[in-house]
């Protein structure tokens, strides 16, 4: 399972980005706005410097002519690039334009298993289902990634990745996994917890306690 983080804070990916845990970075407008960088562009050329996996850019443009216009800049600003669009009318045929130039393309917003048939038919790399919106408003999001995967097996033309969205928790990281998704982008809080149990902490303490005790050194 691919572990992405989902953020435009620079500090944040440089941190996350030296343990060598991190398969890319997910970013959209809201992200970017509370990142306080003041470039956009500039801002996703250090995140694509930064990490050499999938870096989604997302679009502003809403109707189809600005967004093309948007999506084709932001697919050139780097090699790892993944431009992101929403799951609309326009955000597919965009979506559809830049597959067949070879660019990759996640379309996100996306909330049914209907729009995630529509996103791999218009050929995306990665779709991004946002399973804790989902639970928000009392449905079950992770039932959604269970279909997803489950109609996306049946068709082995279909190249588009499940990207888990909207994780709120590490159960939503394992729940991902369990039931297949390619990928989690995670929130870099909820990715530290995934390290966390105290009973590993309460372990490490006793061996530390009783190393101490032994009066050994491993080195000299
Ligand atoms: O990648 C999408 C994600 O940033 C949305 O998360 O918590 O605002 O639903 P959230």
């Amino acid at each position: 399972m691919k572990f992405f983080v989902d953020t435009a804070d620079l500090k944040e990916i440089k941190e996350l980005a030296a343990t060598g845990l991190l398969d890319g970075v997910t970013t959209n407008p809201s992200l970017v706005a509370k990142s306080g960088h003041a470039n956009f562009v500039e801002l996703i050329k250090e995140i694509a410097a930064i990490v050499p996996g999938p870096v989604s850019a997302e679009v502003a443009a809403t109707e189809y002519e600005p967004m093309l216009e948007e999506a084709k800049f932001l697919a050139k600003l780097a090699k790892n690039i993944a431009v992101k669009v929403p799951l609309t009318p326009a955000g597919l045929k965009v979506c559809r334009q830049l597959a067949d130039q070879g660019a990759m393309v996640n379309v996100t917003l996306c909330f049914s298993a209907a729009q995630a048939i529509l996103a791999a038919k218009a050929g995306a790399a990665f779709v991004s289902p946002f399973v804790g919106r989902l639970d928000d408003i009392g449905a079950r999001g992770m039932d959604l990634i269970s279909e997803i995967c489950q109609i996306y097996a049946n068709y082995p033309q279909f190249e588009t990745q499940v990207l888990v969205a909207s994780v709120r928790s590490p159960q939503h990281v394992v729940q991902a996994a369990l039931v297949g998704a390619h990928v989690a982008t995670i929130p870099p809080k909820v990715i530290r917890q995934l390290f966390d149990h105290p009973l590993t902490d309460k372990g490490l303490a006793q061996f530390i306690a009783d190393w101490q005790k032994s009066g050994q050194k491993i080195l000299g």
